[in-house]
């Protein structure tokens, strides 16, 4: 599978799970899926709660089921993330935890509400990122 081909199935499944986004609070919807080096592909939406400062973003919801599926640090090839409007781009939190598991040249991508692709890698939304495993 093409590169291009790639990104277009990890950005439908984002897309699909945007559509089970939890956001009453926010009415935010977002959908989030990764890619681990086997090719496996997990995706989640963000989960809100009545307790704000609880609400999970869709990519670190993604990468927990990753990670509940097997995934290890160093094995995260890509991540991509549909937002159903304006032009986000990973928090803080995300890019922290996307750092954590991301492989080498890991692909970031965020699909805006009006269909535009940004891109970066991981290390390029969070340089010099803190690790504490050697
Ligand atoms: N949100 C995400 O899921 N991912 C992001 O990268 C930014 C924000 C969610 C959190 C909250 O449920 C809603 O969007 C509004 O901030």
């Amino acid at each position: 599978m093409t590169e291009r081909a790639e990104l277009g199935e990890l950005l439908a499944a984002a897309r699909e799970a945007l559509g089970h986004a939890y956001c009453p609070y926010s009415h935010y919807r977002v959908g989030a899926a990764v890619r681990v080096a086997s090719g496996a592909v997990h995706a989640a939406c963000n989960v809100e709660n009545a307790s704000l400062g609880l609400s999970l973003c869709a990519e670190r919801a993604a990468i927990a089921m990753a990670v509940a599926a097997g995934m290890r640090a160093g094995e995260l090839t890509a991540v991509a993330v549909v937002a159903e409007k304006g032009v986000p781009a990973p928090c803080g939190a995300c890019r922290q935890v996307i750092a954590e598991f991301a492989a080498a040249g890991c692909t970031v991508a965020v699909q805006s509400g009006d269909g535009g692709v940004r891109m970066w890698t991981a290390a390029e939304l969070l340089p010099d990122a803190f690790r504490a495993l050697p």
